[in-house]
């Protein structure tokens, strides 16, 4: 497996992987979780556990994937050396699989708002945005064509392999999504009475600590680092022996945690400046946003225009780069397990991927019938690989290094094989035995209820 692909530059590896990282993560979920639970202690302890825990089982997951230079399922069999701890690589492309298709749909949705911001149909008073995404989201046709379409453009970029598609993508994408990042924060801060959502970001009320802003703080976290969907491992495959995965993991860390927070500094800024609540949840970028963006620039449309579809390409773009590592977990799967060209792996997984979004799509309204016990397919697919499988698939990928593998194994490849000094080996071999599974543990009995 000499000629196996790999990224050809260590910018090329940050970039790829930060843009897996940075995804519908930081600019969608992390906004309206740090809205409803407190602003600034959100994001202190969310910095905390991305340093503390994400970072640990980031490099876990870069171990097993650089080590066995192959996709999640064949590196993880490697090391586990026939035993059961193999499935935990199978449950990672199976995660990865499954929410491949969830994540379309959601990316769809962008699309389609760039193309509303594109012809003018985003304005209108708070009501319309609400009509307008209650609509949309409902729609048997318009999503379900988005959803295909974003796929589409995954598979064409996916089909080009990793250096010439995934990492020339990202080389282009990611810093065009950094100068959207900052056009919009620039004037979201700039607007009348804007200091009120840089404080709500910024000035901490540690009354509002509960164990639940805790373990939401922990959840993002890890989801926002894409861990235990097998990007992590399969996109670790295609890294040099010589990349030094302590600080890959640090800086890409580094770059998610600054997005979310700029993300944070494009939207309250703007909600605080015209009054409205940034605890609205999951609507918030889509329905309180863009009426935000409207009344905001209201003596300026064609500013609040530019800023509303800016807006929607960035968040298209982020979600695109996420994607993309989302589909090449299962790409390099079939490609590998099953001796396929790339081409025929990256089809049939859009394909499919496409059927599973469809199906997630329509659940939403469109079509009866699609809800089991009380729950939307959308749901059921966003709970169980955000809340199931996530959490176990981490928690035991920390237990199979941290316990399992050898540790002569895991230092070769923490300090590559003895070419750097690995000052940090005994922290985060004791934080990937002890403290991380630990942690994981709660936010998995607290995603379930059983723990408040
Ligand atoms: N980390 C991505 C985000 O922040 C989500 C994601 C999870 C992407 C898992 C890939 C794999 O949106």
């Amino acid at each position: 497996m000499n000629d196996r692909a790999n990224f050809g530059s260590k910018l090329g590896v940050i970039l790829a992987t930060a843009g897996s990282a940075v995804g519908l993560g930081n600019v969608w979920r992390f906004p309206y979780m740090a809205g409803q639970n407190g602003g600034a202690v959100f994001i202190i302890i969310y910095v905390v556990c991305v340093l503390l825990l994400g970072i640990p089982c980031m490099i876990s997951e870069f171990i097993v994937g650089r080590h066995g230079q192959a996709n999640t399922a064949r590196a993880f069999r490697l090391l586990s050396r026939g035993t059961p701890w193999a499935l935990i690589g199978y449950m990672g492309v199976l995660t990865g699989f499954l929410i491949t298709g969830y994540y379309a749909v959601v990316s769809g949705w962008c699309l389609q708002y760039v193309w509303a911001s594109l012809i003018g149909h985003l304005q209108g008073d708070p009501e319309y945005f609400r009509t307008y995404f209650t609509e949309l989201s409902s729609d048997p046709v318009k999503p379900v064509c988005w959803t295909v379409i974003i796929l589409g453009i995954t598979y064409l970029i996916i089909e080009h392999g990793v250096r010439n598609g995934i990492e020339k993508a990202s080389k282009v994408l990611m810093p065009t999504l950094f100068v959207l990042l900052l056009l919009i924060v620039c004037a979201s801060c700039m607007l009348p009475g804007a200091e009120k959502g840089i404080e709500f970001l910024f000035k901490p009320d540690f009354s509002k600590i509960t164990s639940d802003v805790f373990l939401s703080a922990l959840g993002q976290s890890f989801y926002s680092l894409s861990i235990a969907m097998g990007c992590l491992c399969t996109y670790a495959s295609y890294f040099s022996k010589n990349t030094n995965l302590t600080h890959a993991a640090t800086q890409i860390a580094i770059i998610d945690c600054l997005v979310a927070i700029l993300a944070g500094l494009m939207i309250f800024p703007a909600a605080f400046s015209v009054g409205v609540e940034p605890d609205s949840g999951p609507s918030l970028i889509f329905i309180t946003l863009p009426n935000v963006f409207a009344q905001a620039f209201s003596d300026l449309p064609v500013v609040g225009y530019c800023i509303s579809l800016l807006f929607f390409v960035l968040l298209s773009l982020a979600a695109l780069t996420s994607l993309m590592s989302l589909h090449e977990v299962s790409t390099a799967f079939f490609q590998e397990e099953f001796l396929m060209t790339r081409k025929t792996a990256a089809v049939i997984v859009t394909v499919t991927t496409a059927v599973i979004g469809a199906f997630c799509s329509l659940s939403l309204g469109a079509v009866q019938g699609l809800s089991f016990f009380g729950k939307a397919l959308f749901d059921w697919f966003d709970f169980i690989t955000g809340q199931i499988f996530l959490p176990v698939v981490g928690f035991l990928t920390c237990i199979f290094i941290g316990w399992f593998v050898s540790h002569k194994i895991v230092r070769d490849e923490f300090t590559n094989r003895g070419t750097l000094p690995g000052r940090f080996f005994h922290f985060y071999i004791f934080l990937v035995k002890y403290v991380c599974p630990l942690a994981i543990l709660f936010i998995f009995l607290h995603q379930l209820g059983f723990l408040n």
